[in-house]
């Protein structure tokens, strides 16, 4: 995140259901990396939405007993609904039916038309519905068993005319692109998966599907007897928000700055392999990084709605709160890998982190301002070693965002303040108020106080209201939205601030 512009994007979400908490994942973490650039000055282009044609959305409309278009109005809209509950700061939210989009997706496929990149024959294939997804005979790995290789589910023996891309030309570039460019694809396990599935002859990619099987997608101009397959239609979505092919926005975004895609592991195939040569086959360059993370599992299963192990993020909203939510998401396991979601688990970290540490932190410094120095920021010089504690949080925050590490960046967030715990158990402040030592008690509670101050500022992407409250208990009044780093953190706290203290920030959960 060293540059001017940020472009970053989660993947669309189906809408044949309600979102769940696997949605709410990818969303918040691009939230929270959206956040933090604009803090550090950058101009953030967020953009999210939903993946609303192709059959299985088709199936759930009828299962609802609505058309397809009526149907995707709605559920979209409780995805929109939970983004707002949730606090996401996106600068787009993009719908697969949207006139324009489907219009460039036309545009796309007249040009690979034009310039022979289709193929039309009858092939077979096995489809998998619930991914959306075709398999040729080679990927299963038992060949009697047809089972979709990701999710395990059986697949549809399908044959049928239809328009294909040619992957295996472009095998060689895209290894050797790979190869050169050891960000694009990461974390560094899903790069070395996907160098493997390079090893072999990659399939031809069946980009149409016939309107008599597949009615509800987008019209395919050169053959009225198809529609667009729905992953070719929303993969294009990245570009299509920009206004490709003339836009300004693309131009800036996508060809000057390069876009950040944030998927989840069991769609790396489609954005590392069958991404990168649609638009190298459109003549568009490729983006910067595509950074799969892992799944949020349930009793050692993924969460998804045809196992029936959902969570519903308004249900641990409600309960818990939205930052304990959020914060529970961002720390509890590395953005990459698996992580267990279990009510005990998040109330845990509630408890330790927010409640014993933060809130905590937060509350005894403002009881002892109210204490000891009549509920006013006491004039103070910056402790030197708080100061370089301070500087060493941000330095480790922003590193960690860098590196696509909300986990580590909390943790560099947390040391700050068990140190500041620390120096508070260690200075006896109680002592020193006893003993009539007034420099030195005012000294640590101005110290305390930048560090509030800093860790609001620092925490905001990450827990926004949380961030908010701490600011403005503090008694400044400013919104944390127009707050720049590292200017904000330089302007010390004026002294005689009166602080206005509220209830503590987490209550302790009881068993
Ligand atoms: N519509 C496609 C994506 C098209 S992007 C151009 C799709 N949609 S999805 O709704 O099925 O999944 C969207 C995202 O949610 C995927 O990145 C997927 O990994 C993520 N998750 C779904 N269940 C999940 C968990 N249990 N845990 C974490 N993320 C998971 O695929």
């Amino acid at each position: 995140m060293s540059e001017g512009r940020f472009y970053l994007t989660t993947p669309l979400y189906y809408v044949n259901a309600k979102p769940h908490l696997g949605h709410a994942y990818t969303t918040i973490v691009a939230d929270c990396l959206a956040r933090a650039s604009r803090q550090r000055g950058k101009e953030v282009f967020l953009l999210t939405g939903t993946d609303e044609h192709g059959e299985k959305v088709a199936q759930a409309a009828r299962e609802n007993g609505l058309e397809p278009q009526a149907f995707v109005d709605q559920t979209s809209e409780l995805f929109k609904g939970l983004w707002a509950r949730l606090g996401i700061s996106y600068d787009h939210f993009i719908r697969t039916t949207d006139p324009a989009h489907r219009s460039t997706v036309q545009e796309a496929l007249r040009r690979l038309e034009k310039q022979g990149a289709l193929q039309r024959g009858t092939y077979t294939f096995w489809y998998c519905l619930p991914c959306e997804t075709s398999w040729a005979a080679g990927d299963f790995p038992h060949p009697t068993q047809k089972v979709c290789p990701t999710c395990k589910r059986a697949v549809e023996e399908v044959t049928e005319e239809d328009f294909f891309l040619n992957l295996e030309a472009h095998r060689p570039w895209l290894k050797r692109h790979i190869l050169e460019h050891p960000d694009f694809i990461q974390p560094q396990g899903r790069c070395n998966e996907v160098l493997a599935l390079l090893e072999e002859p990659l399939p031809q990619l069946c980009i149409t599907r016939p309107q008599e099987r597949v009615s509800w997608g987008i019209e395919v101009p050169f053959s009225p007897a198809h529609v667009t397959y729905v992953w070719f239609d929303a993969l294009l979505n990245y570009i299509t928000a920009l206004g490709w092919p003339e836009g300004k926005r693309f131009q800036e975004l996508w060809v000057e700055t390069g876009a950040i895609h944030l998927v989840g592991k069991d769609i790396l195939r489609h954005h590392a392999l069958y991404w990168p040569i649609i638009l190298h086959a459109l003549g568009v360059a490729l983006p910067k990084k595509i950074f799969a993370h892992g799944w949020w599992l349930i009793k050692g299963e993924k969460m998804s709605k045809s196992k029936g192990n959902i969570v519903d993020p308004r249900d641990v909203v409600e309960a818990y709160g939205l930052d304990g939510f959020r914060y529970f998401l961002l720390r509890e396991v590395p953005f990459g890998e698996d992580g267990i979601f279990s009510e005990e688990a998040l109330r845990g970290r509630i408890n330790a982190d927010l409640a014993n540490d933060l809130g905590n932190l937060v509350y005894r410094t403002l009881t002892m301002l109210e204490k000891h120095t009549q509920g006013g920021v006491p004039p103070g010089k910056l402790d030197p070693a708080v100061k370089a504690e301070i500087s060493e949080c941000q330095k480790k925050v922003s590193e960690g965002l860098e590196r696509l590490a909300p986990n580590e960046a909390l943790r560099a967030l947390w040391v700050l303040i068990n140190k500041s715990n620390l120096r508070i158990e260690r200075s006896q402040p109680w002592t020193l108020a006893r003993e009539g030592k007034r420099q030195a008690l005012e000294e640590l509670l101005y110290g305390l106080a930048e560090v509030l101050r800093a860790l609001a500022l620092l925490l905001w992407p990450f827990l926004p209201t949380t961030a908010e409250s701490i600011l403005k208990q503090l008694g400044l009044t400013t919104s944390l939205r127009d707050e720049r780093l590292p200017d904000s953190l330089e302007k010390p706290i004026p002294p005689g601030t009166a602080i206005a203290k509220g209830q503590p920030l987490f209550p302790r959960l009881e068993p």
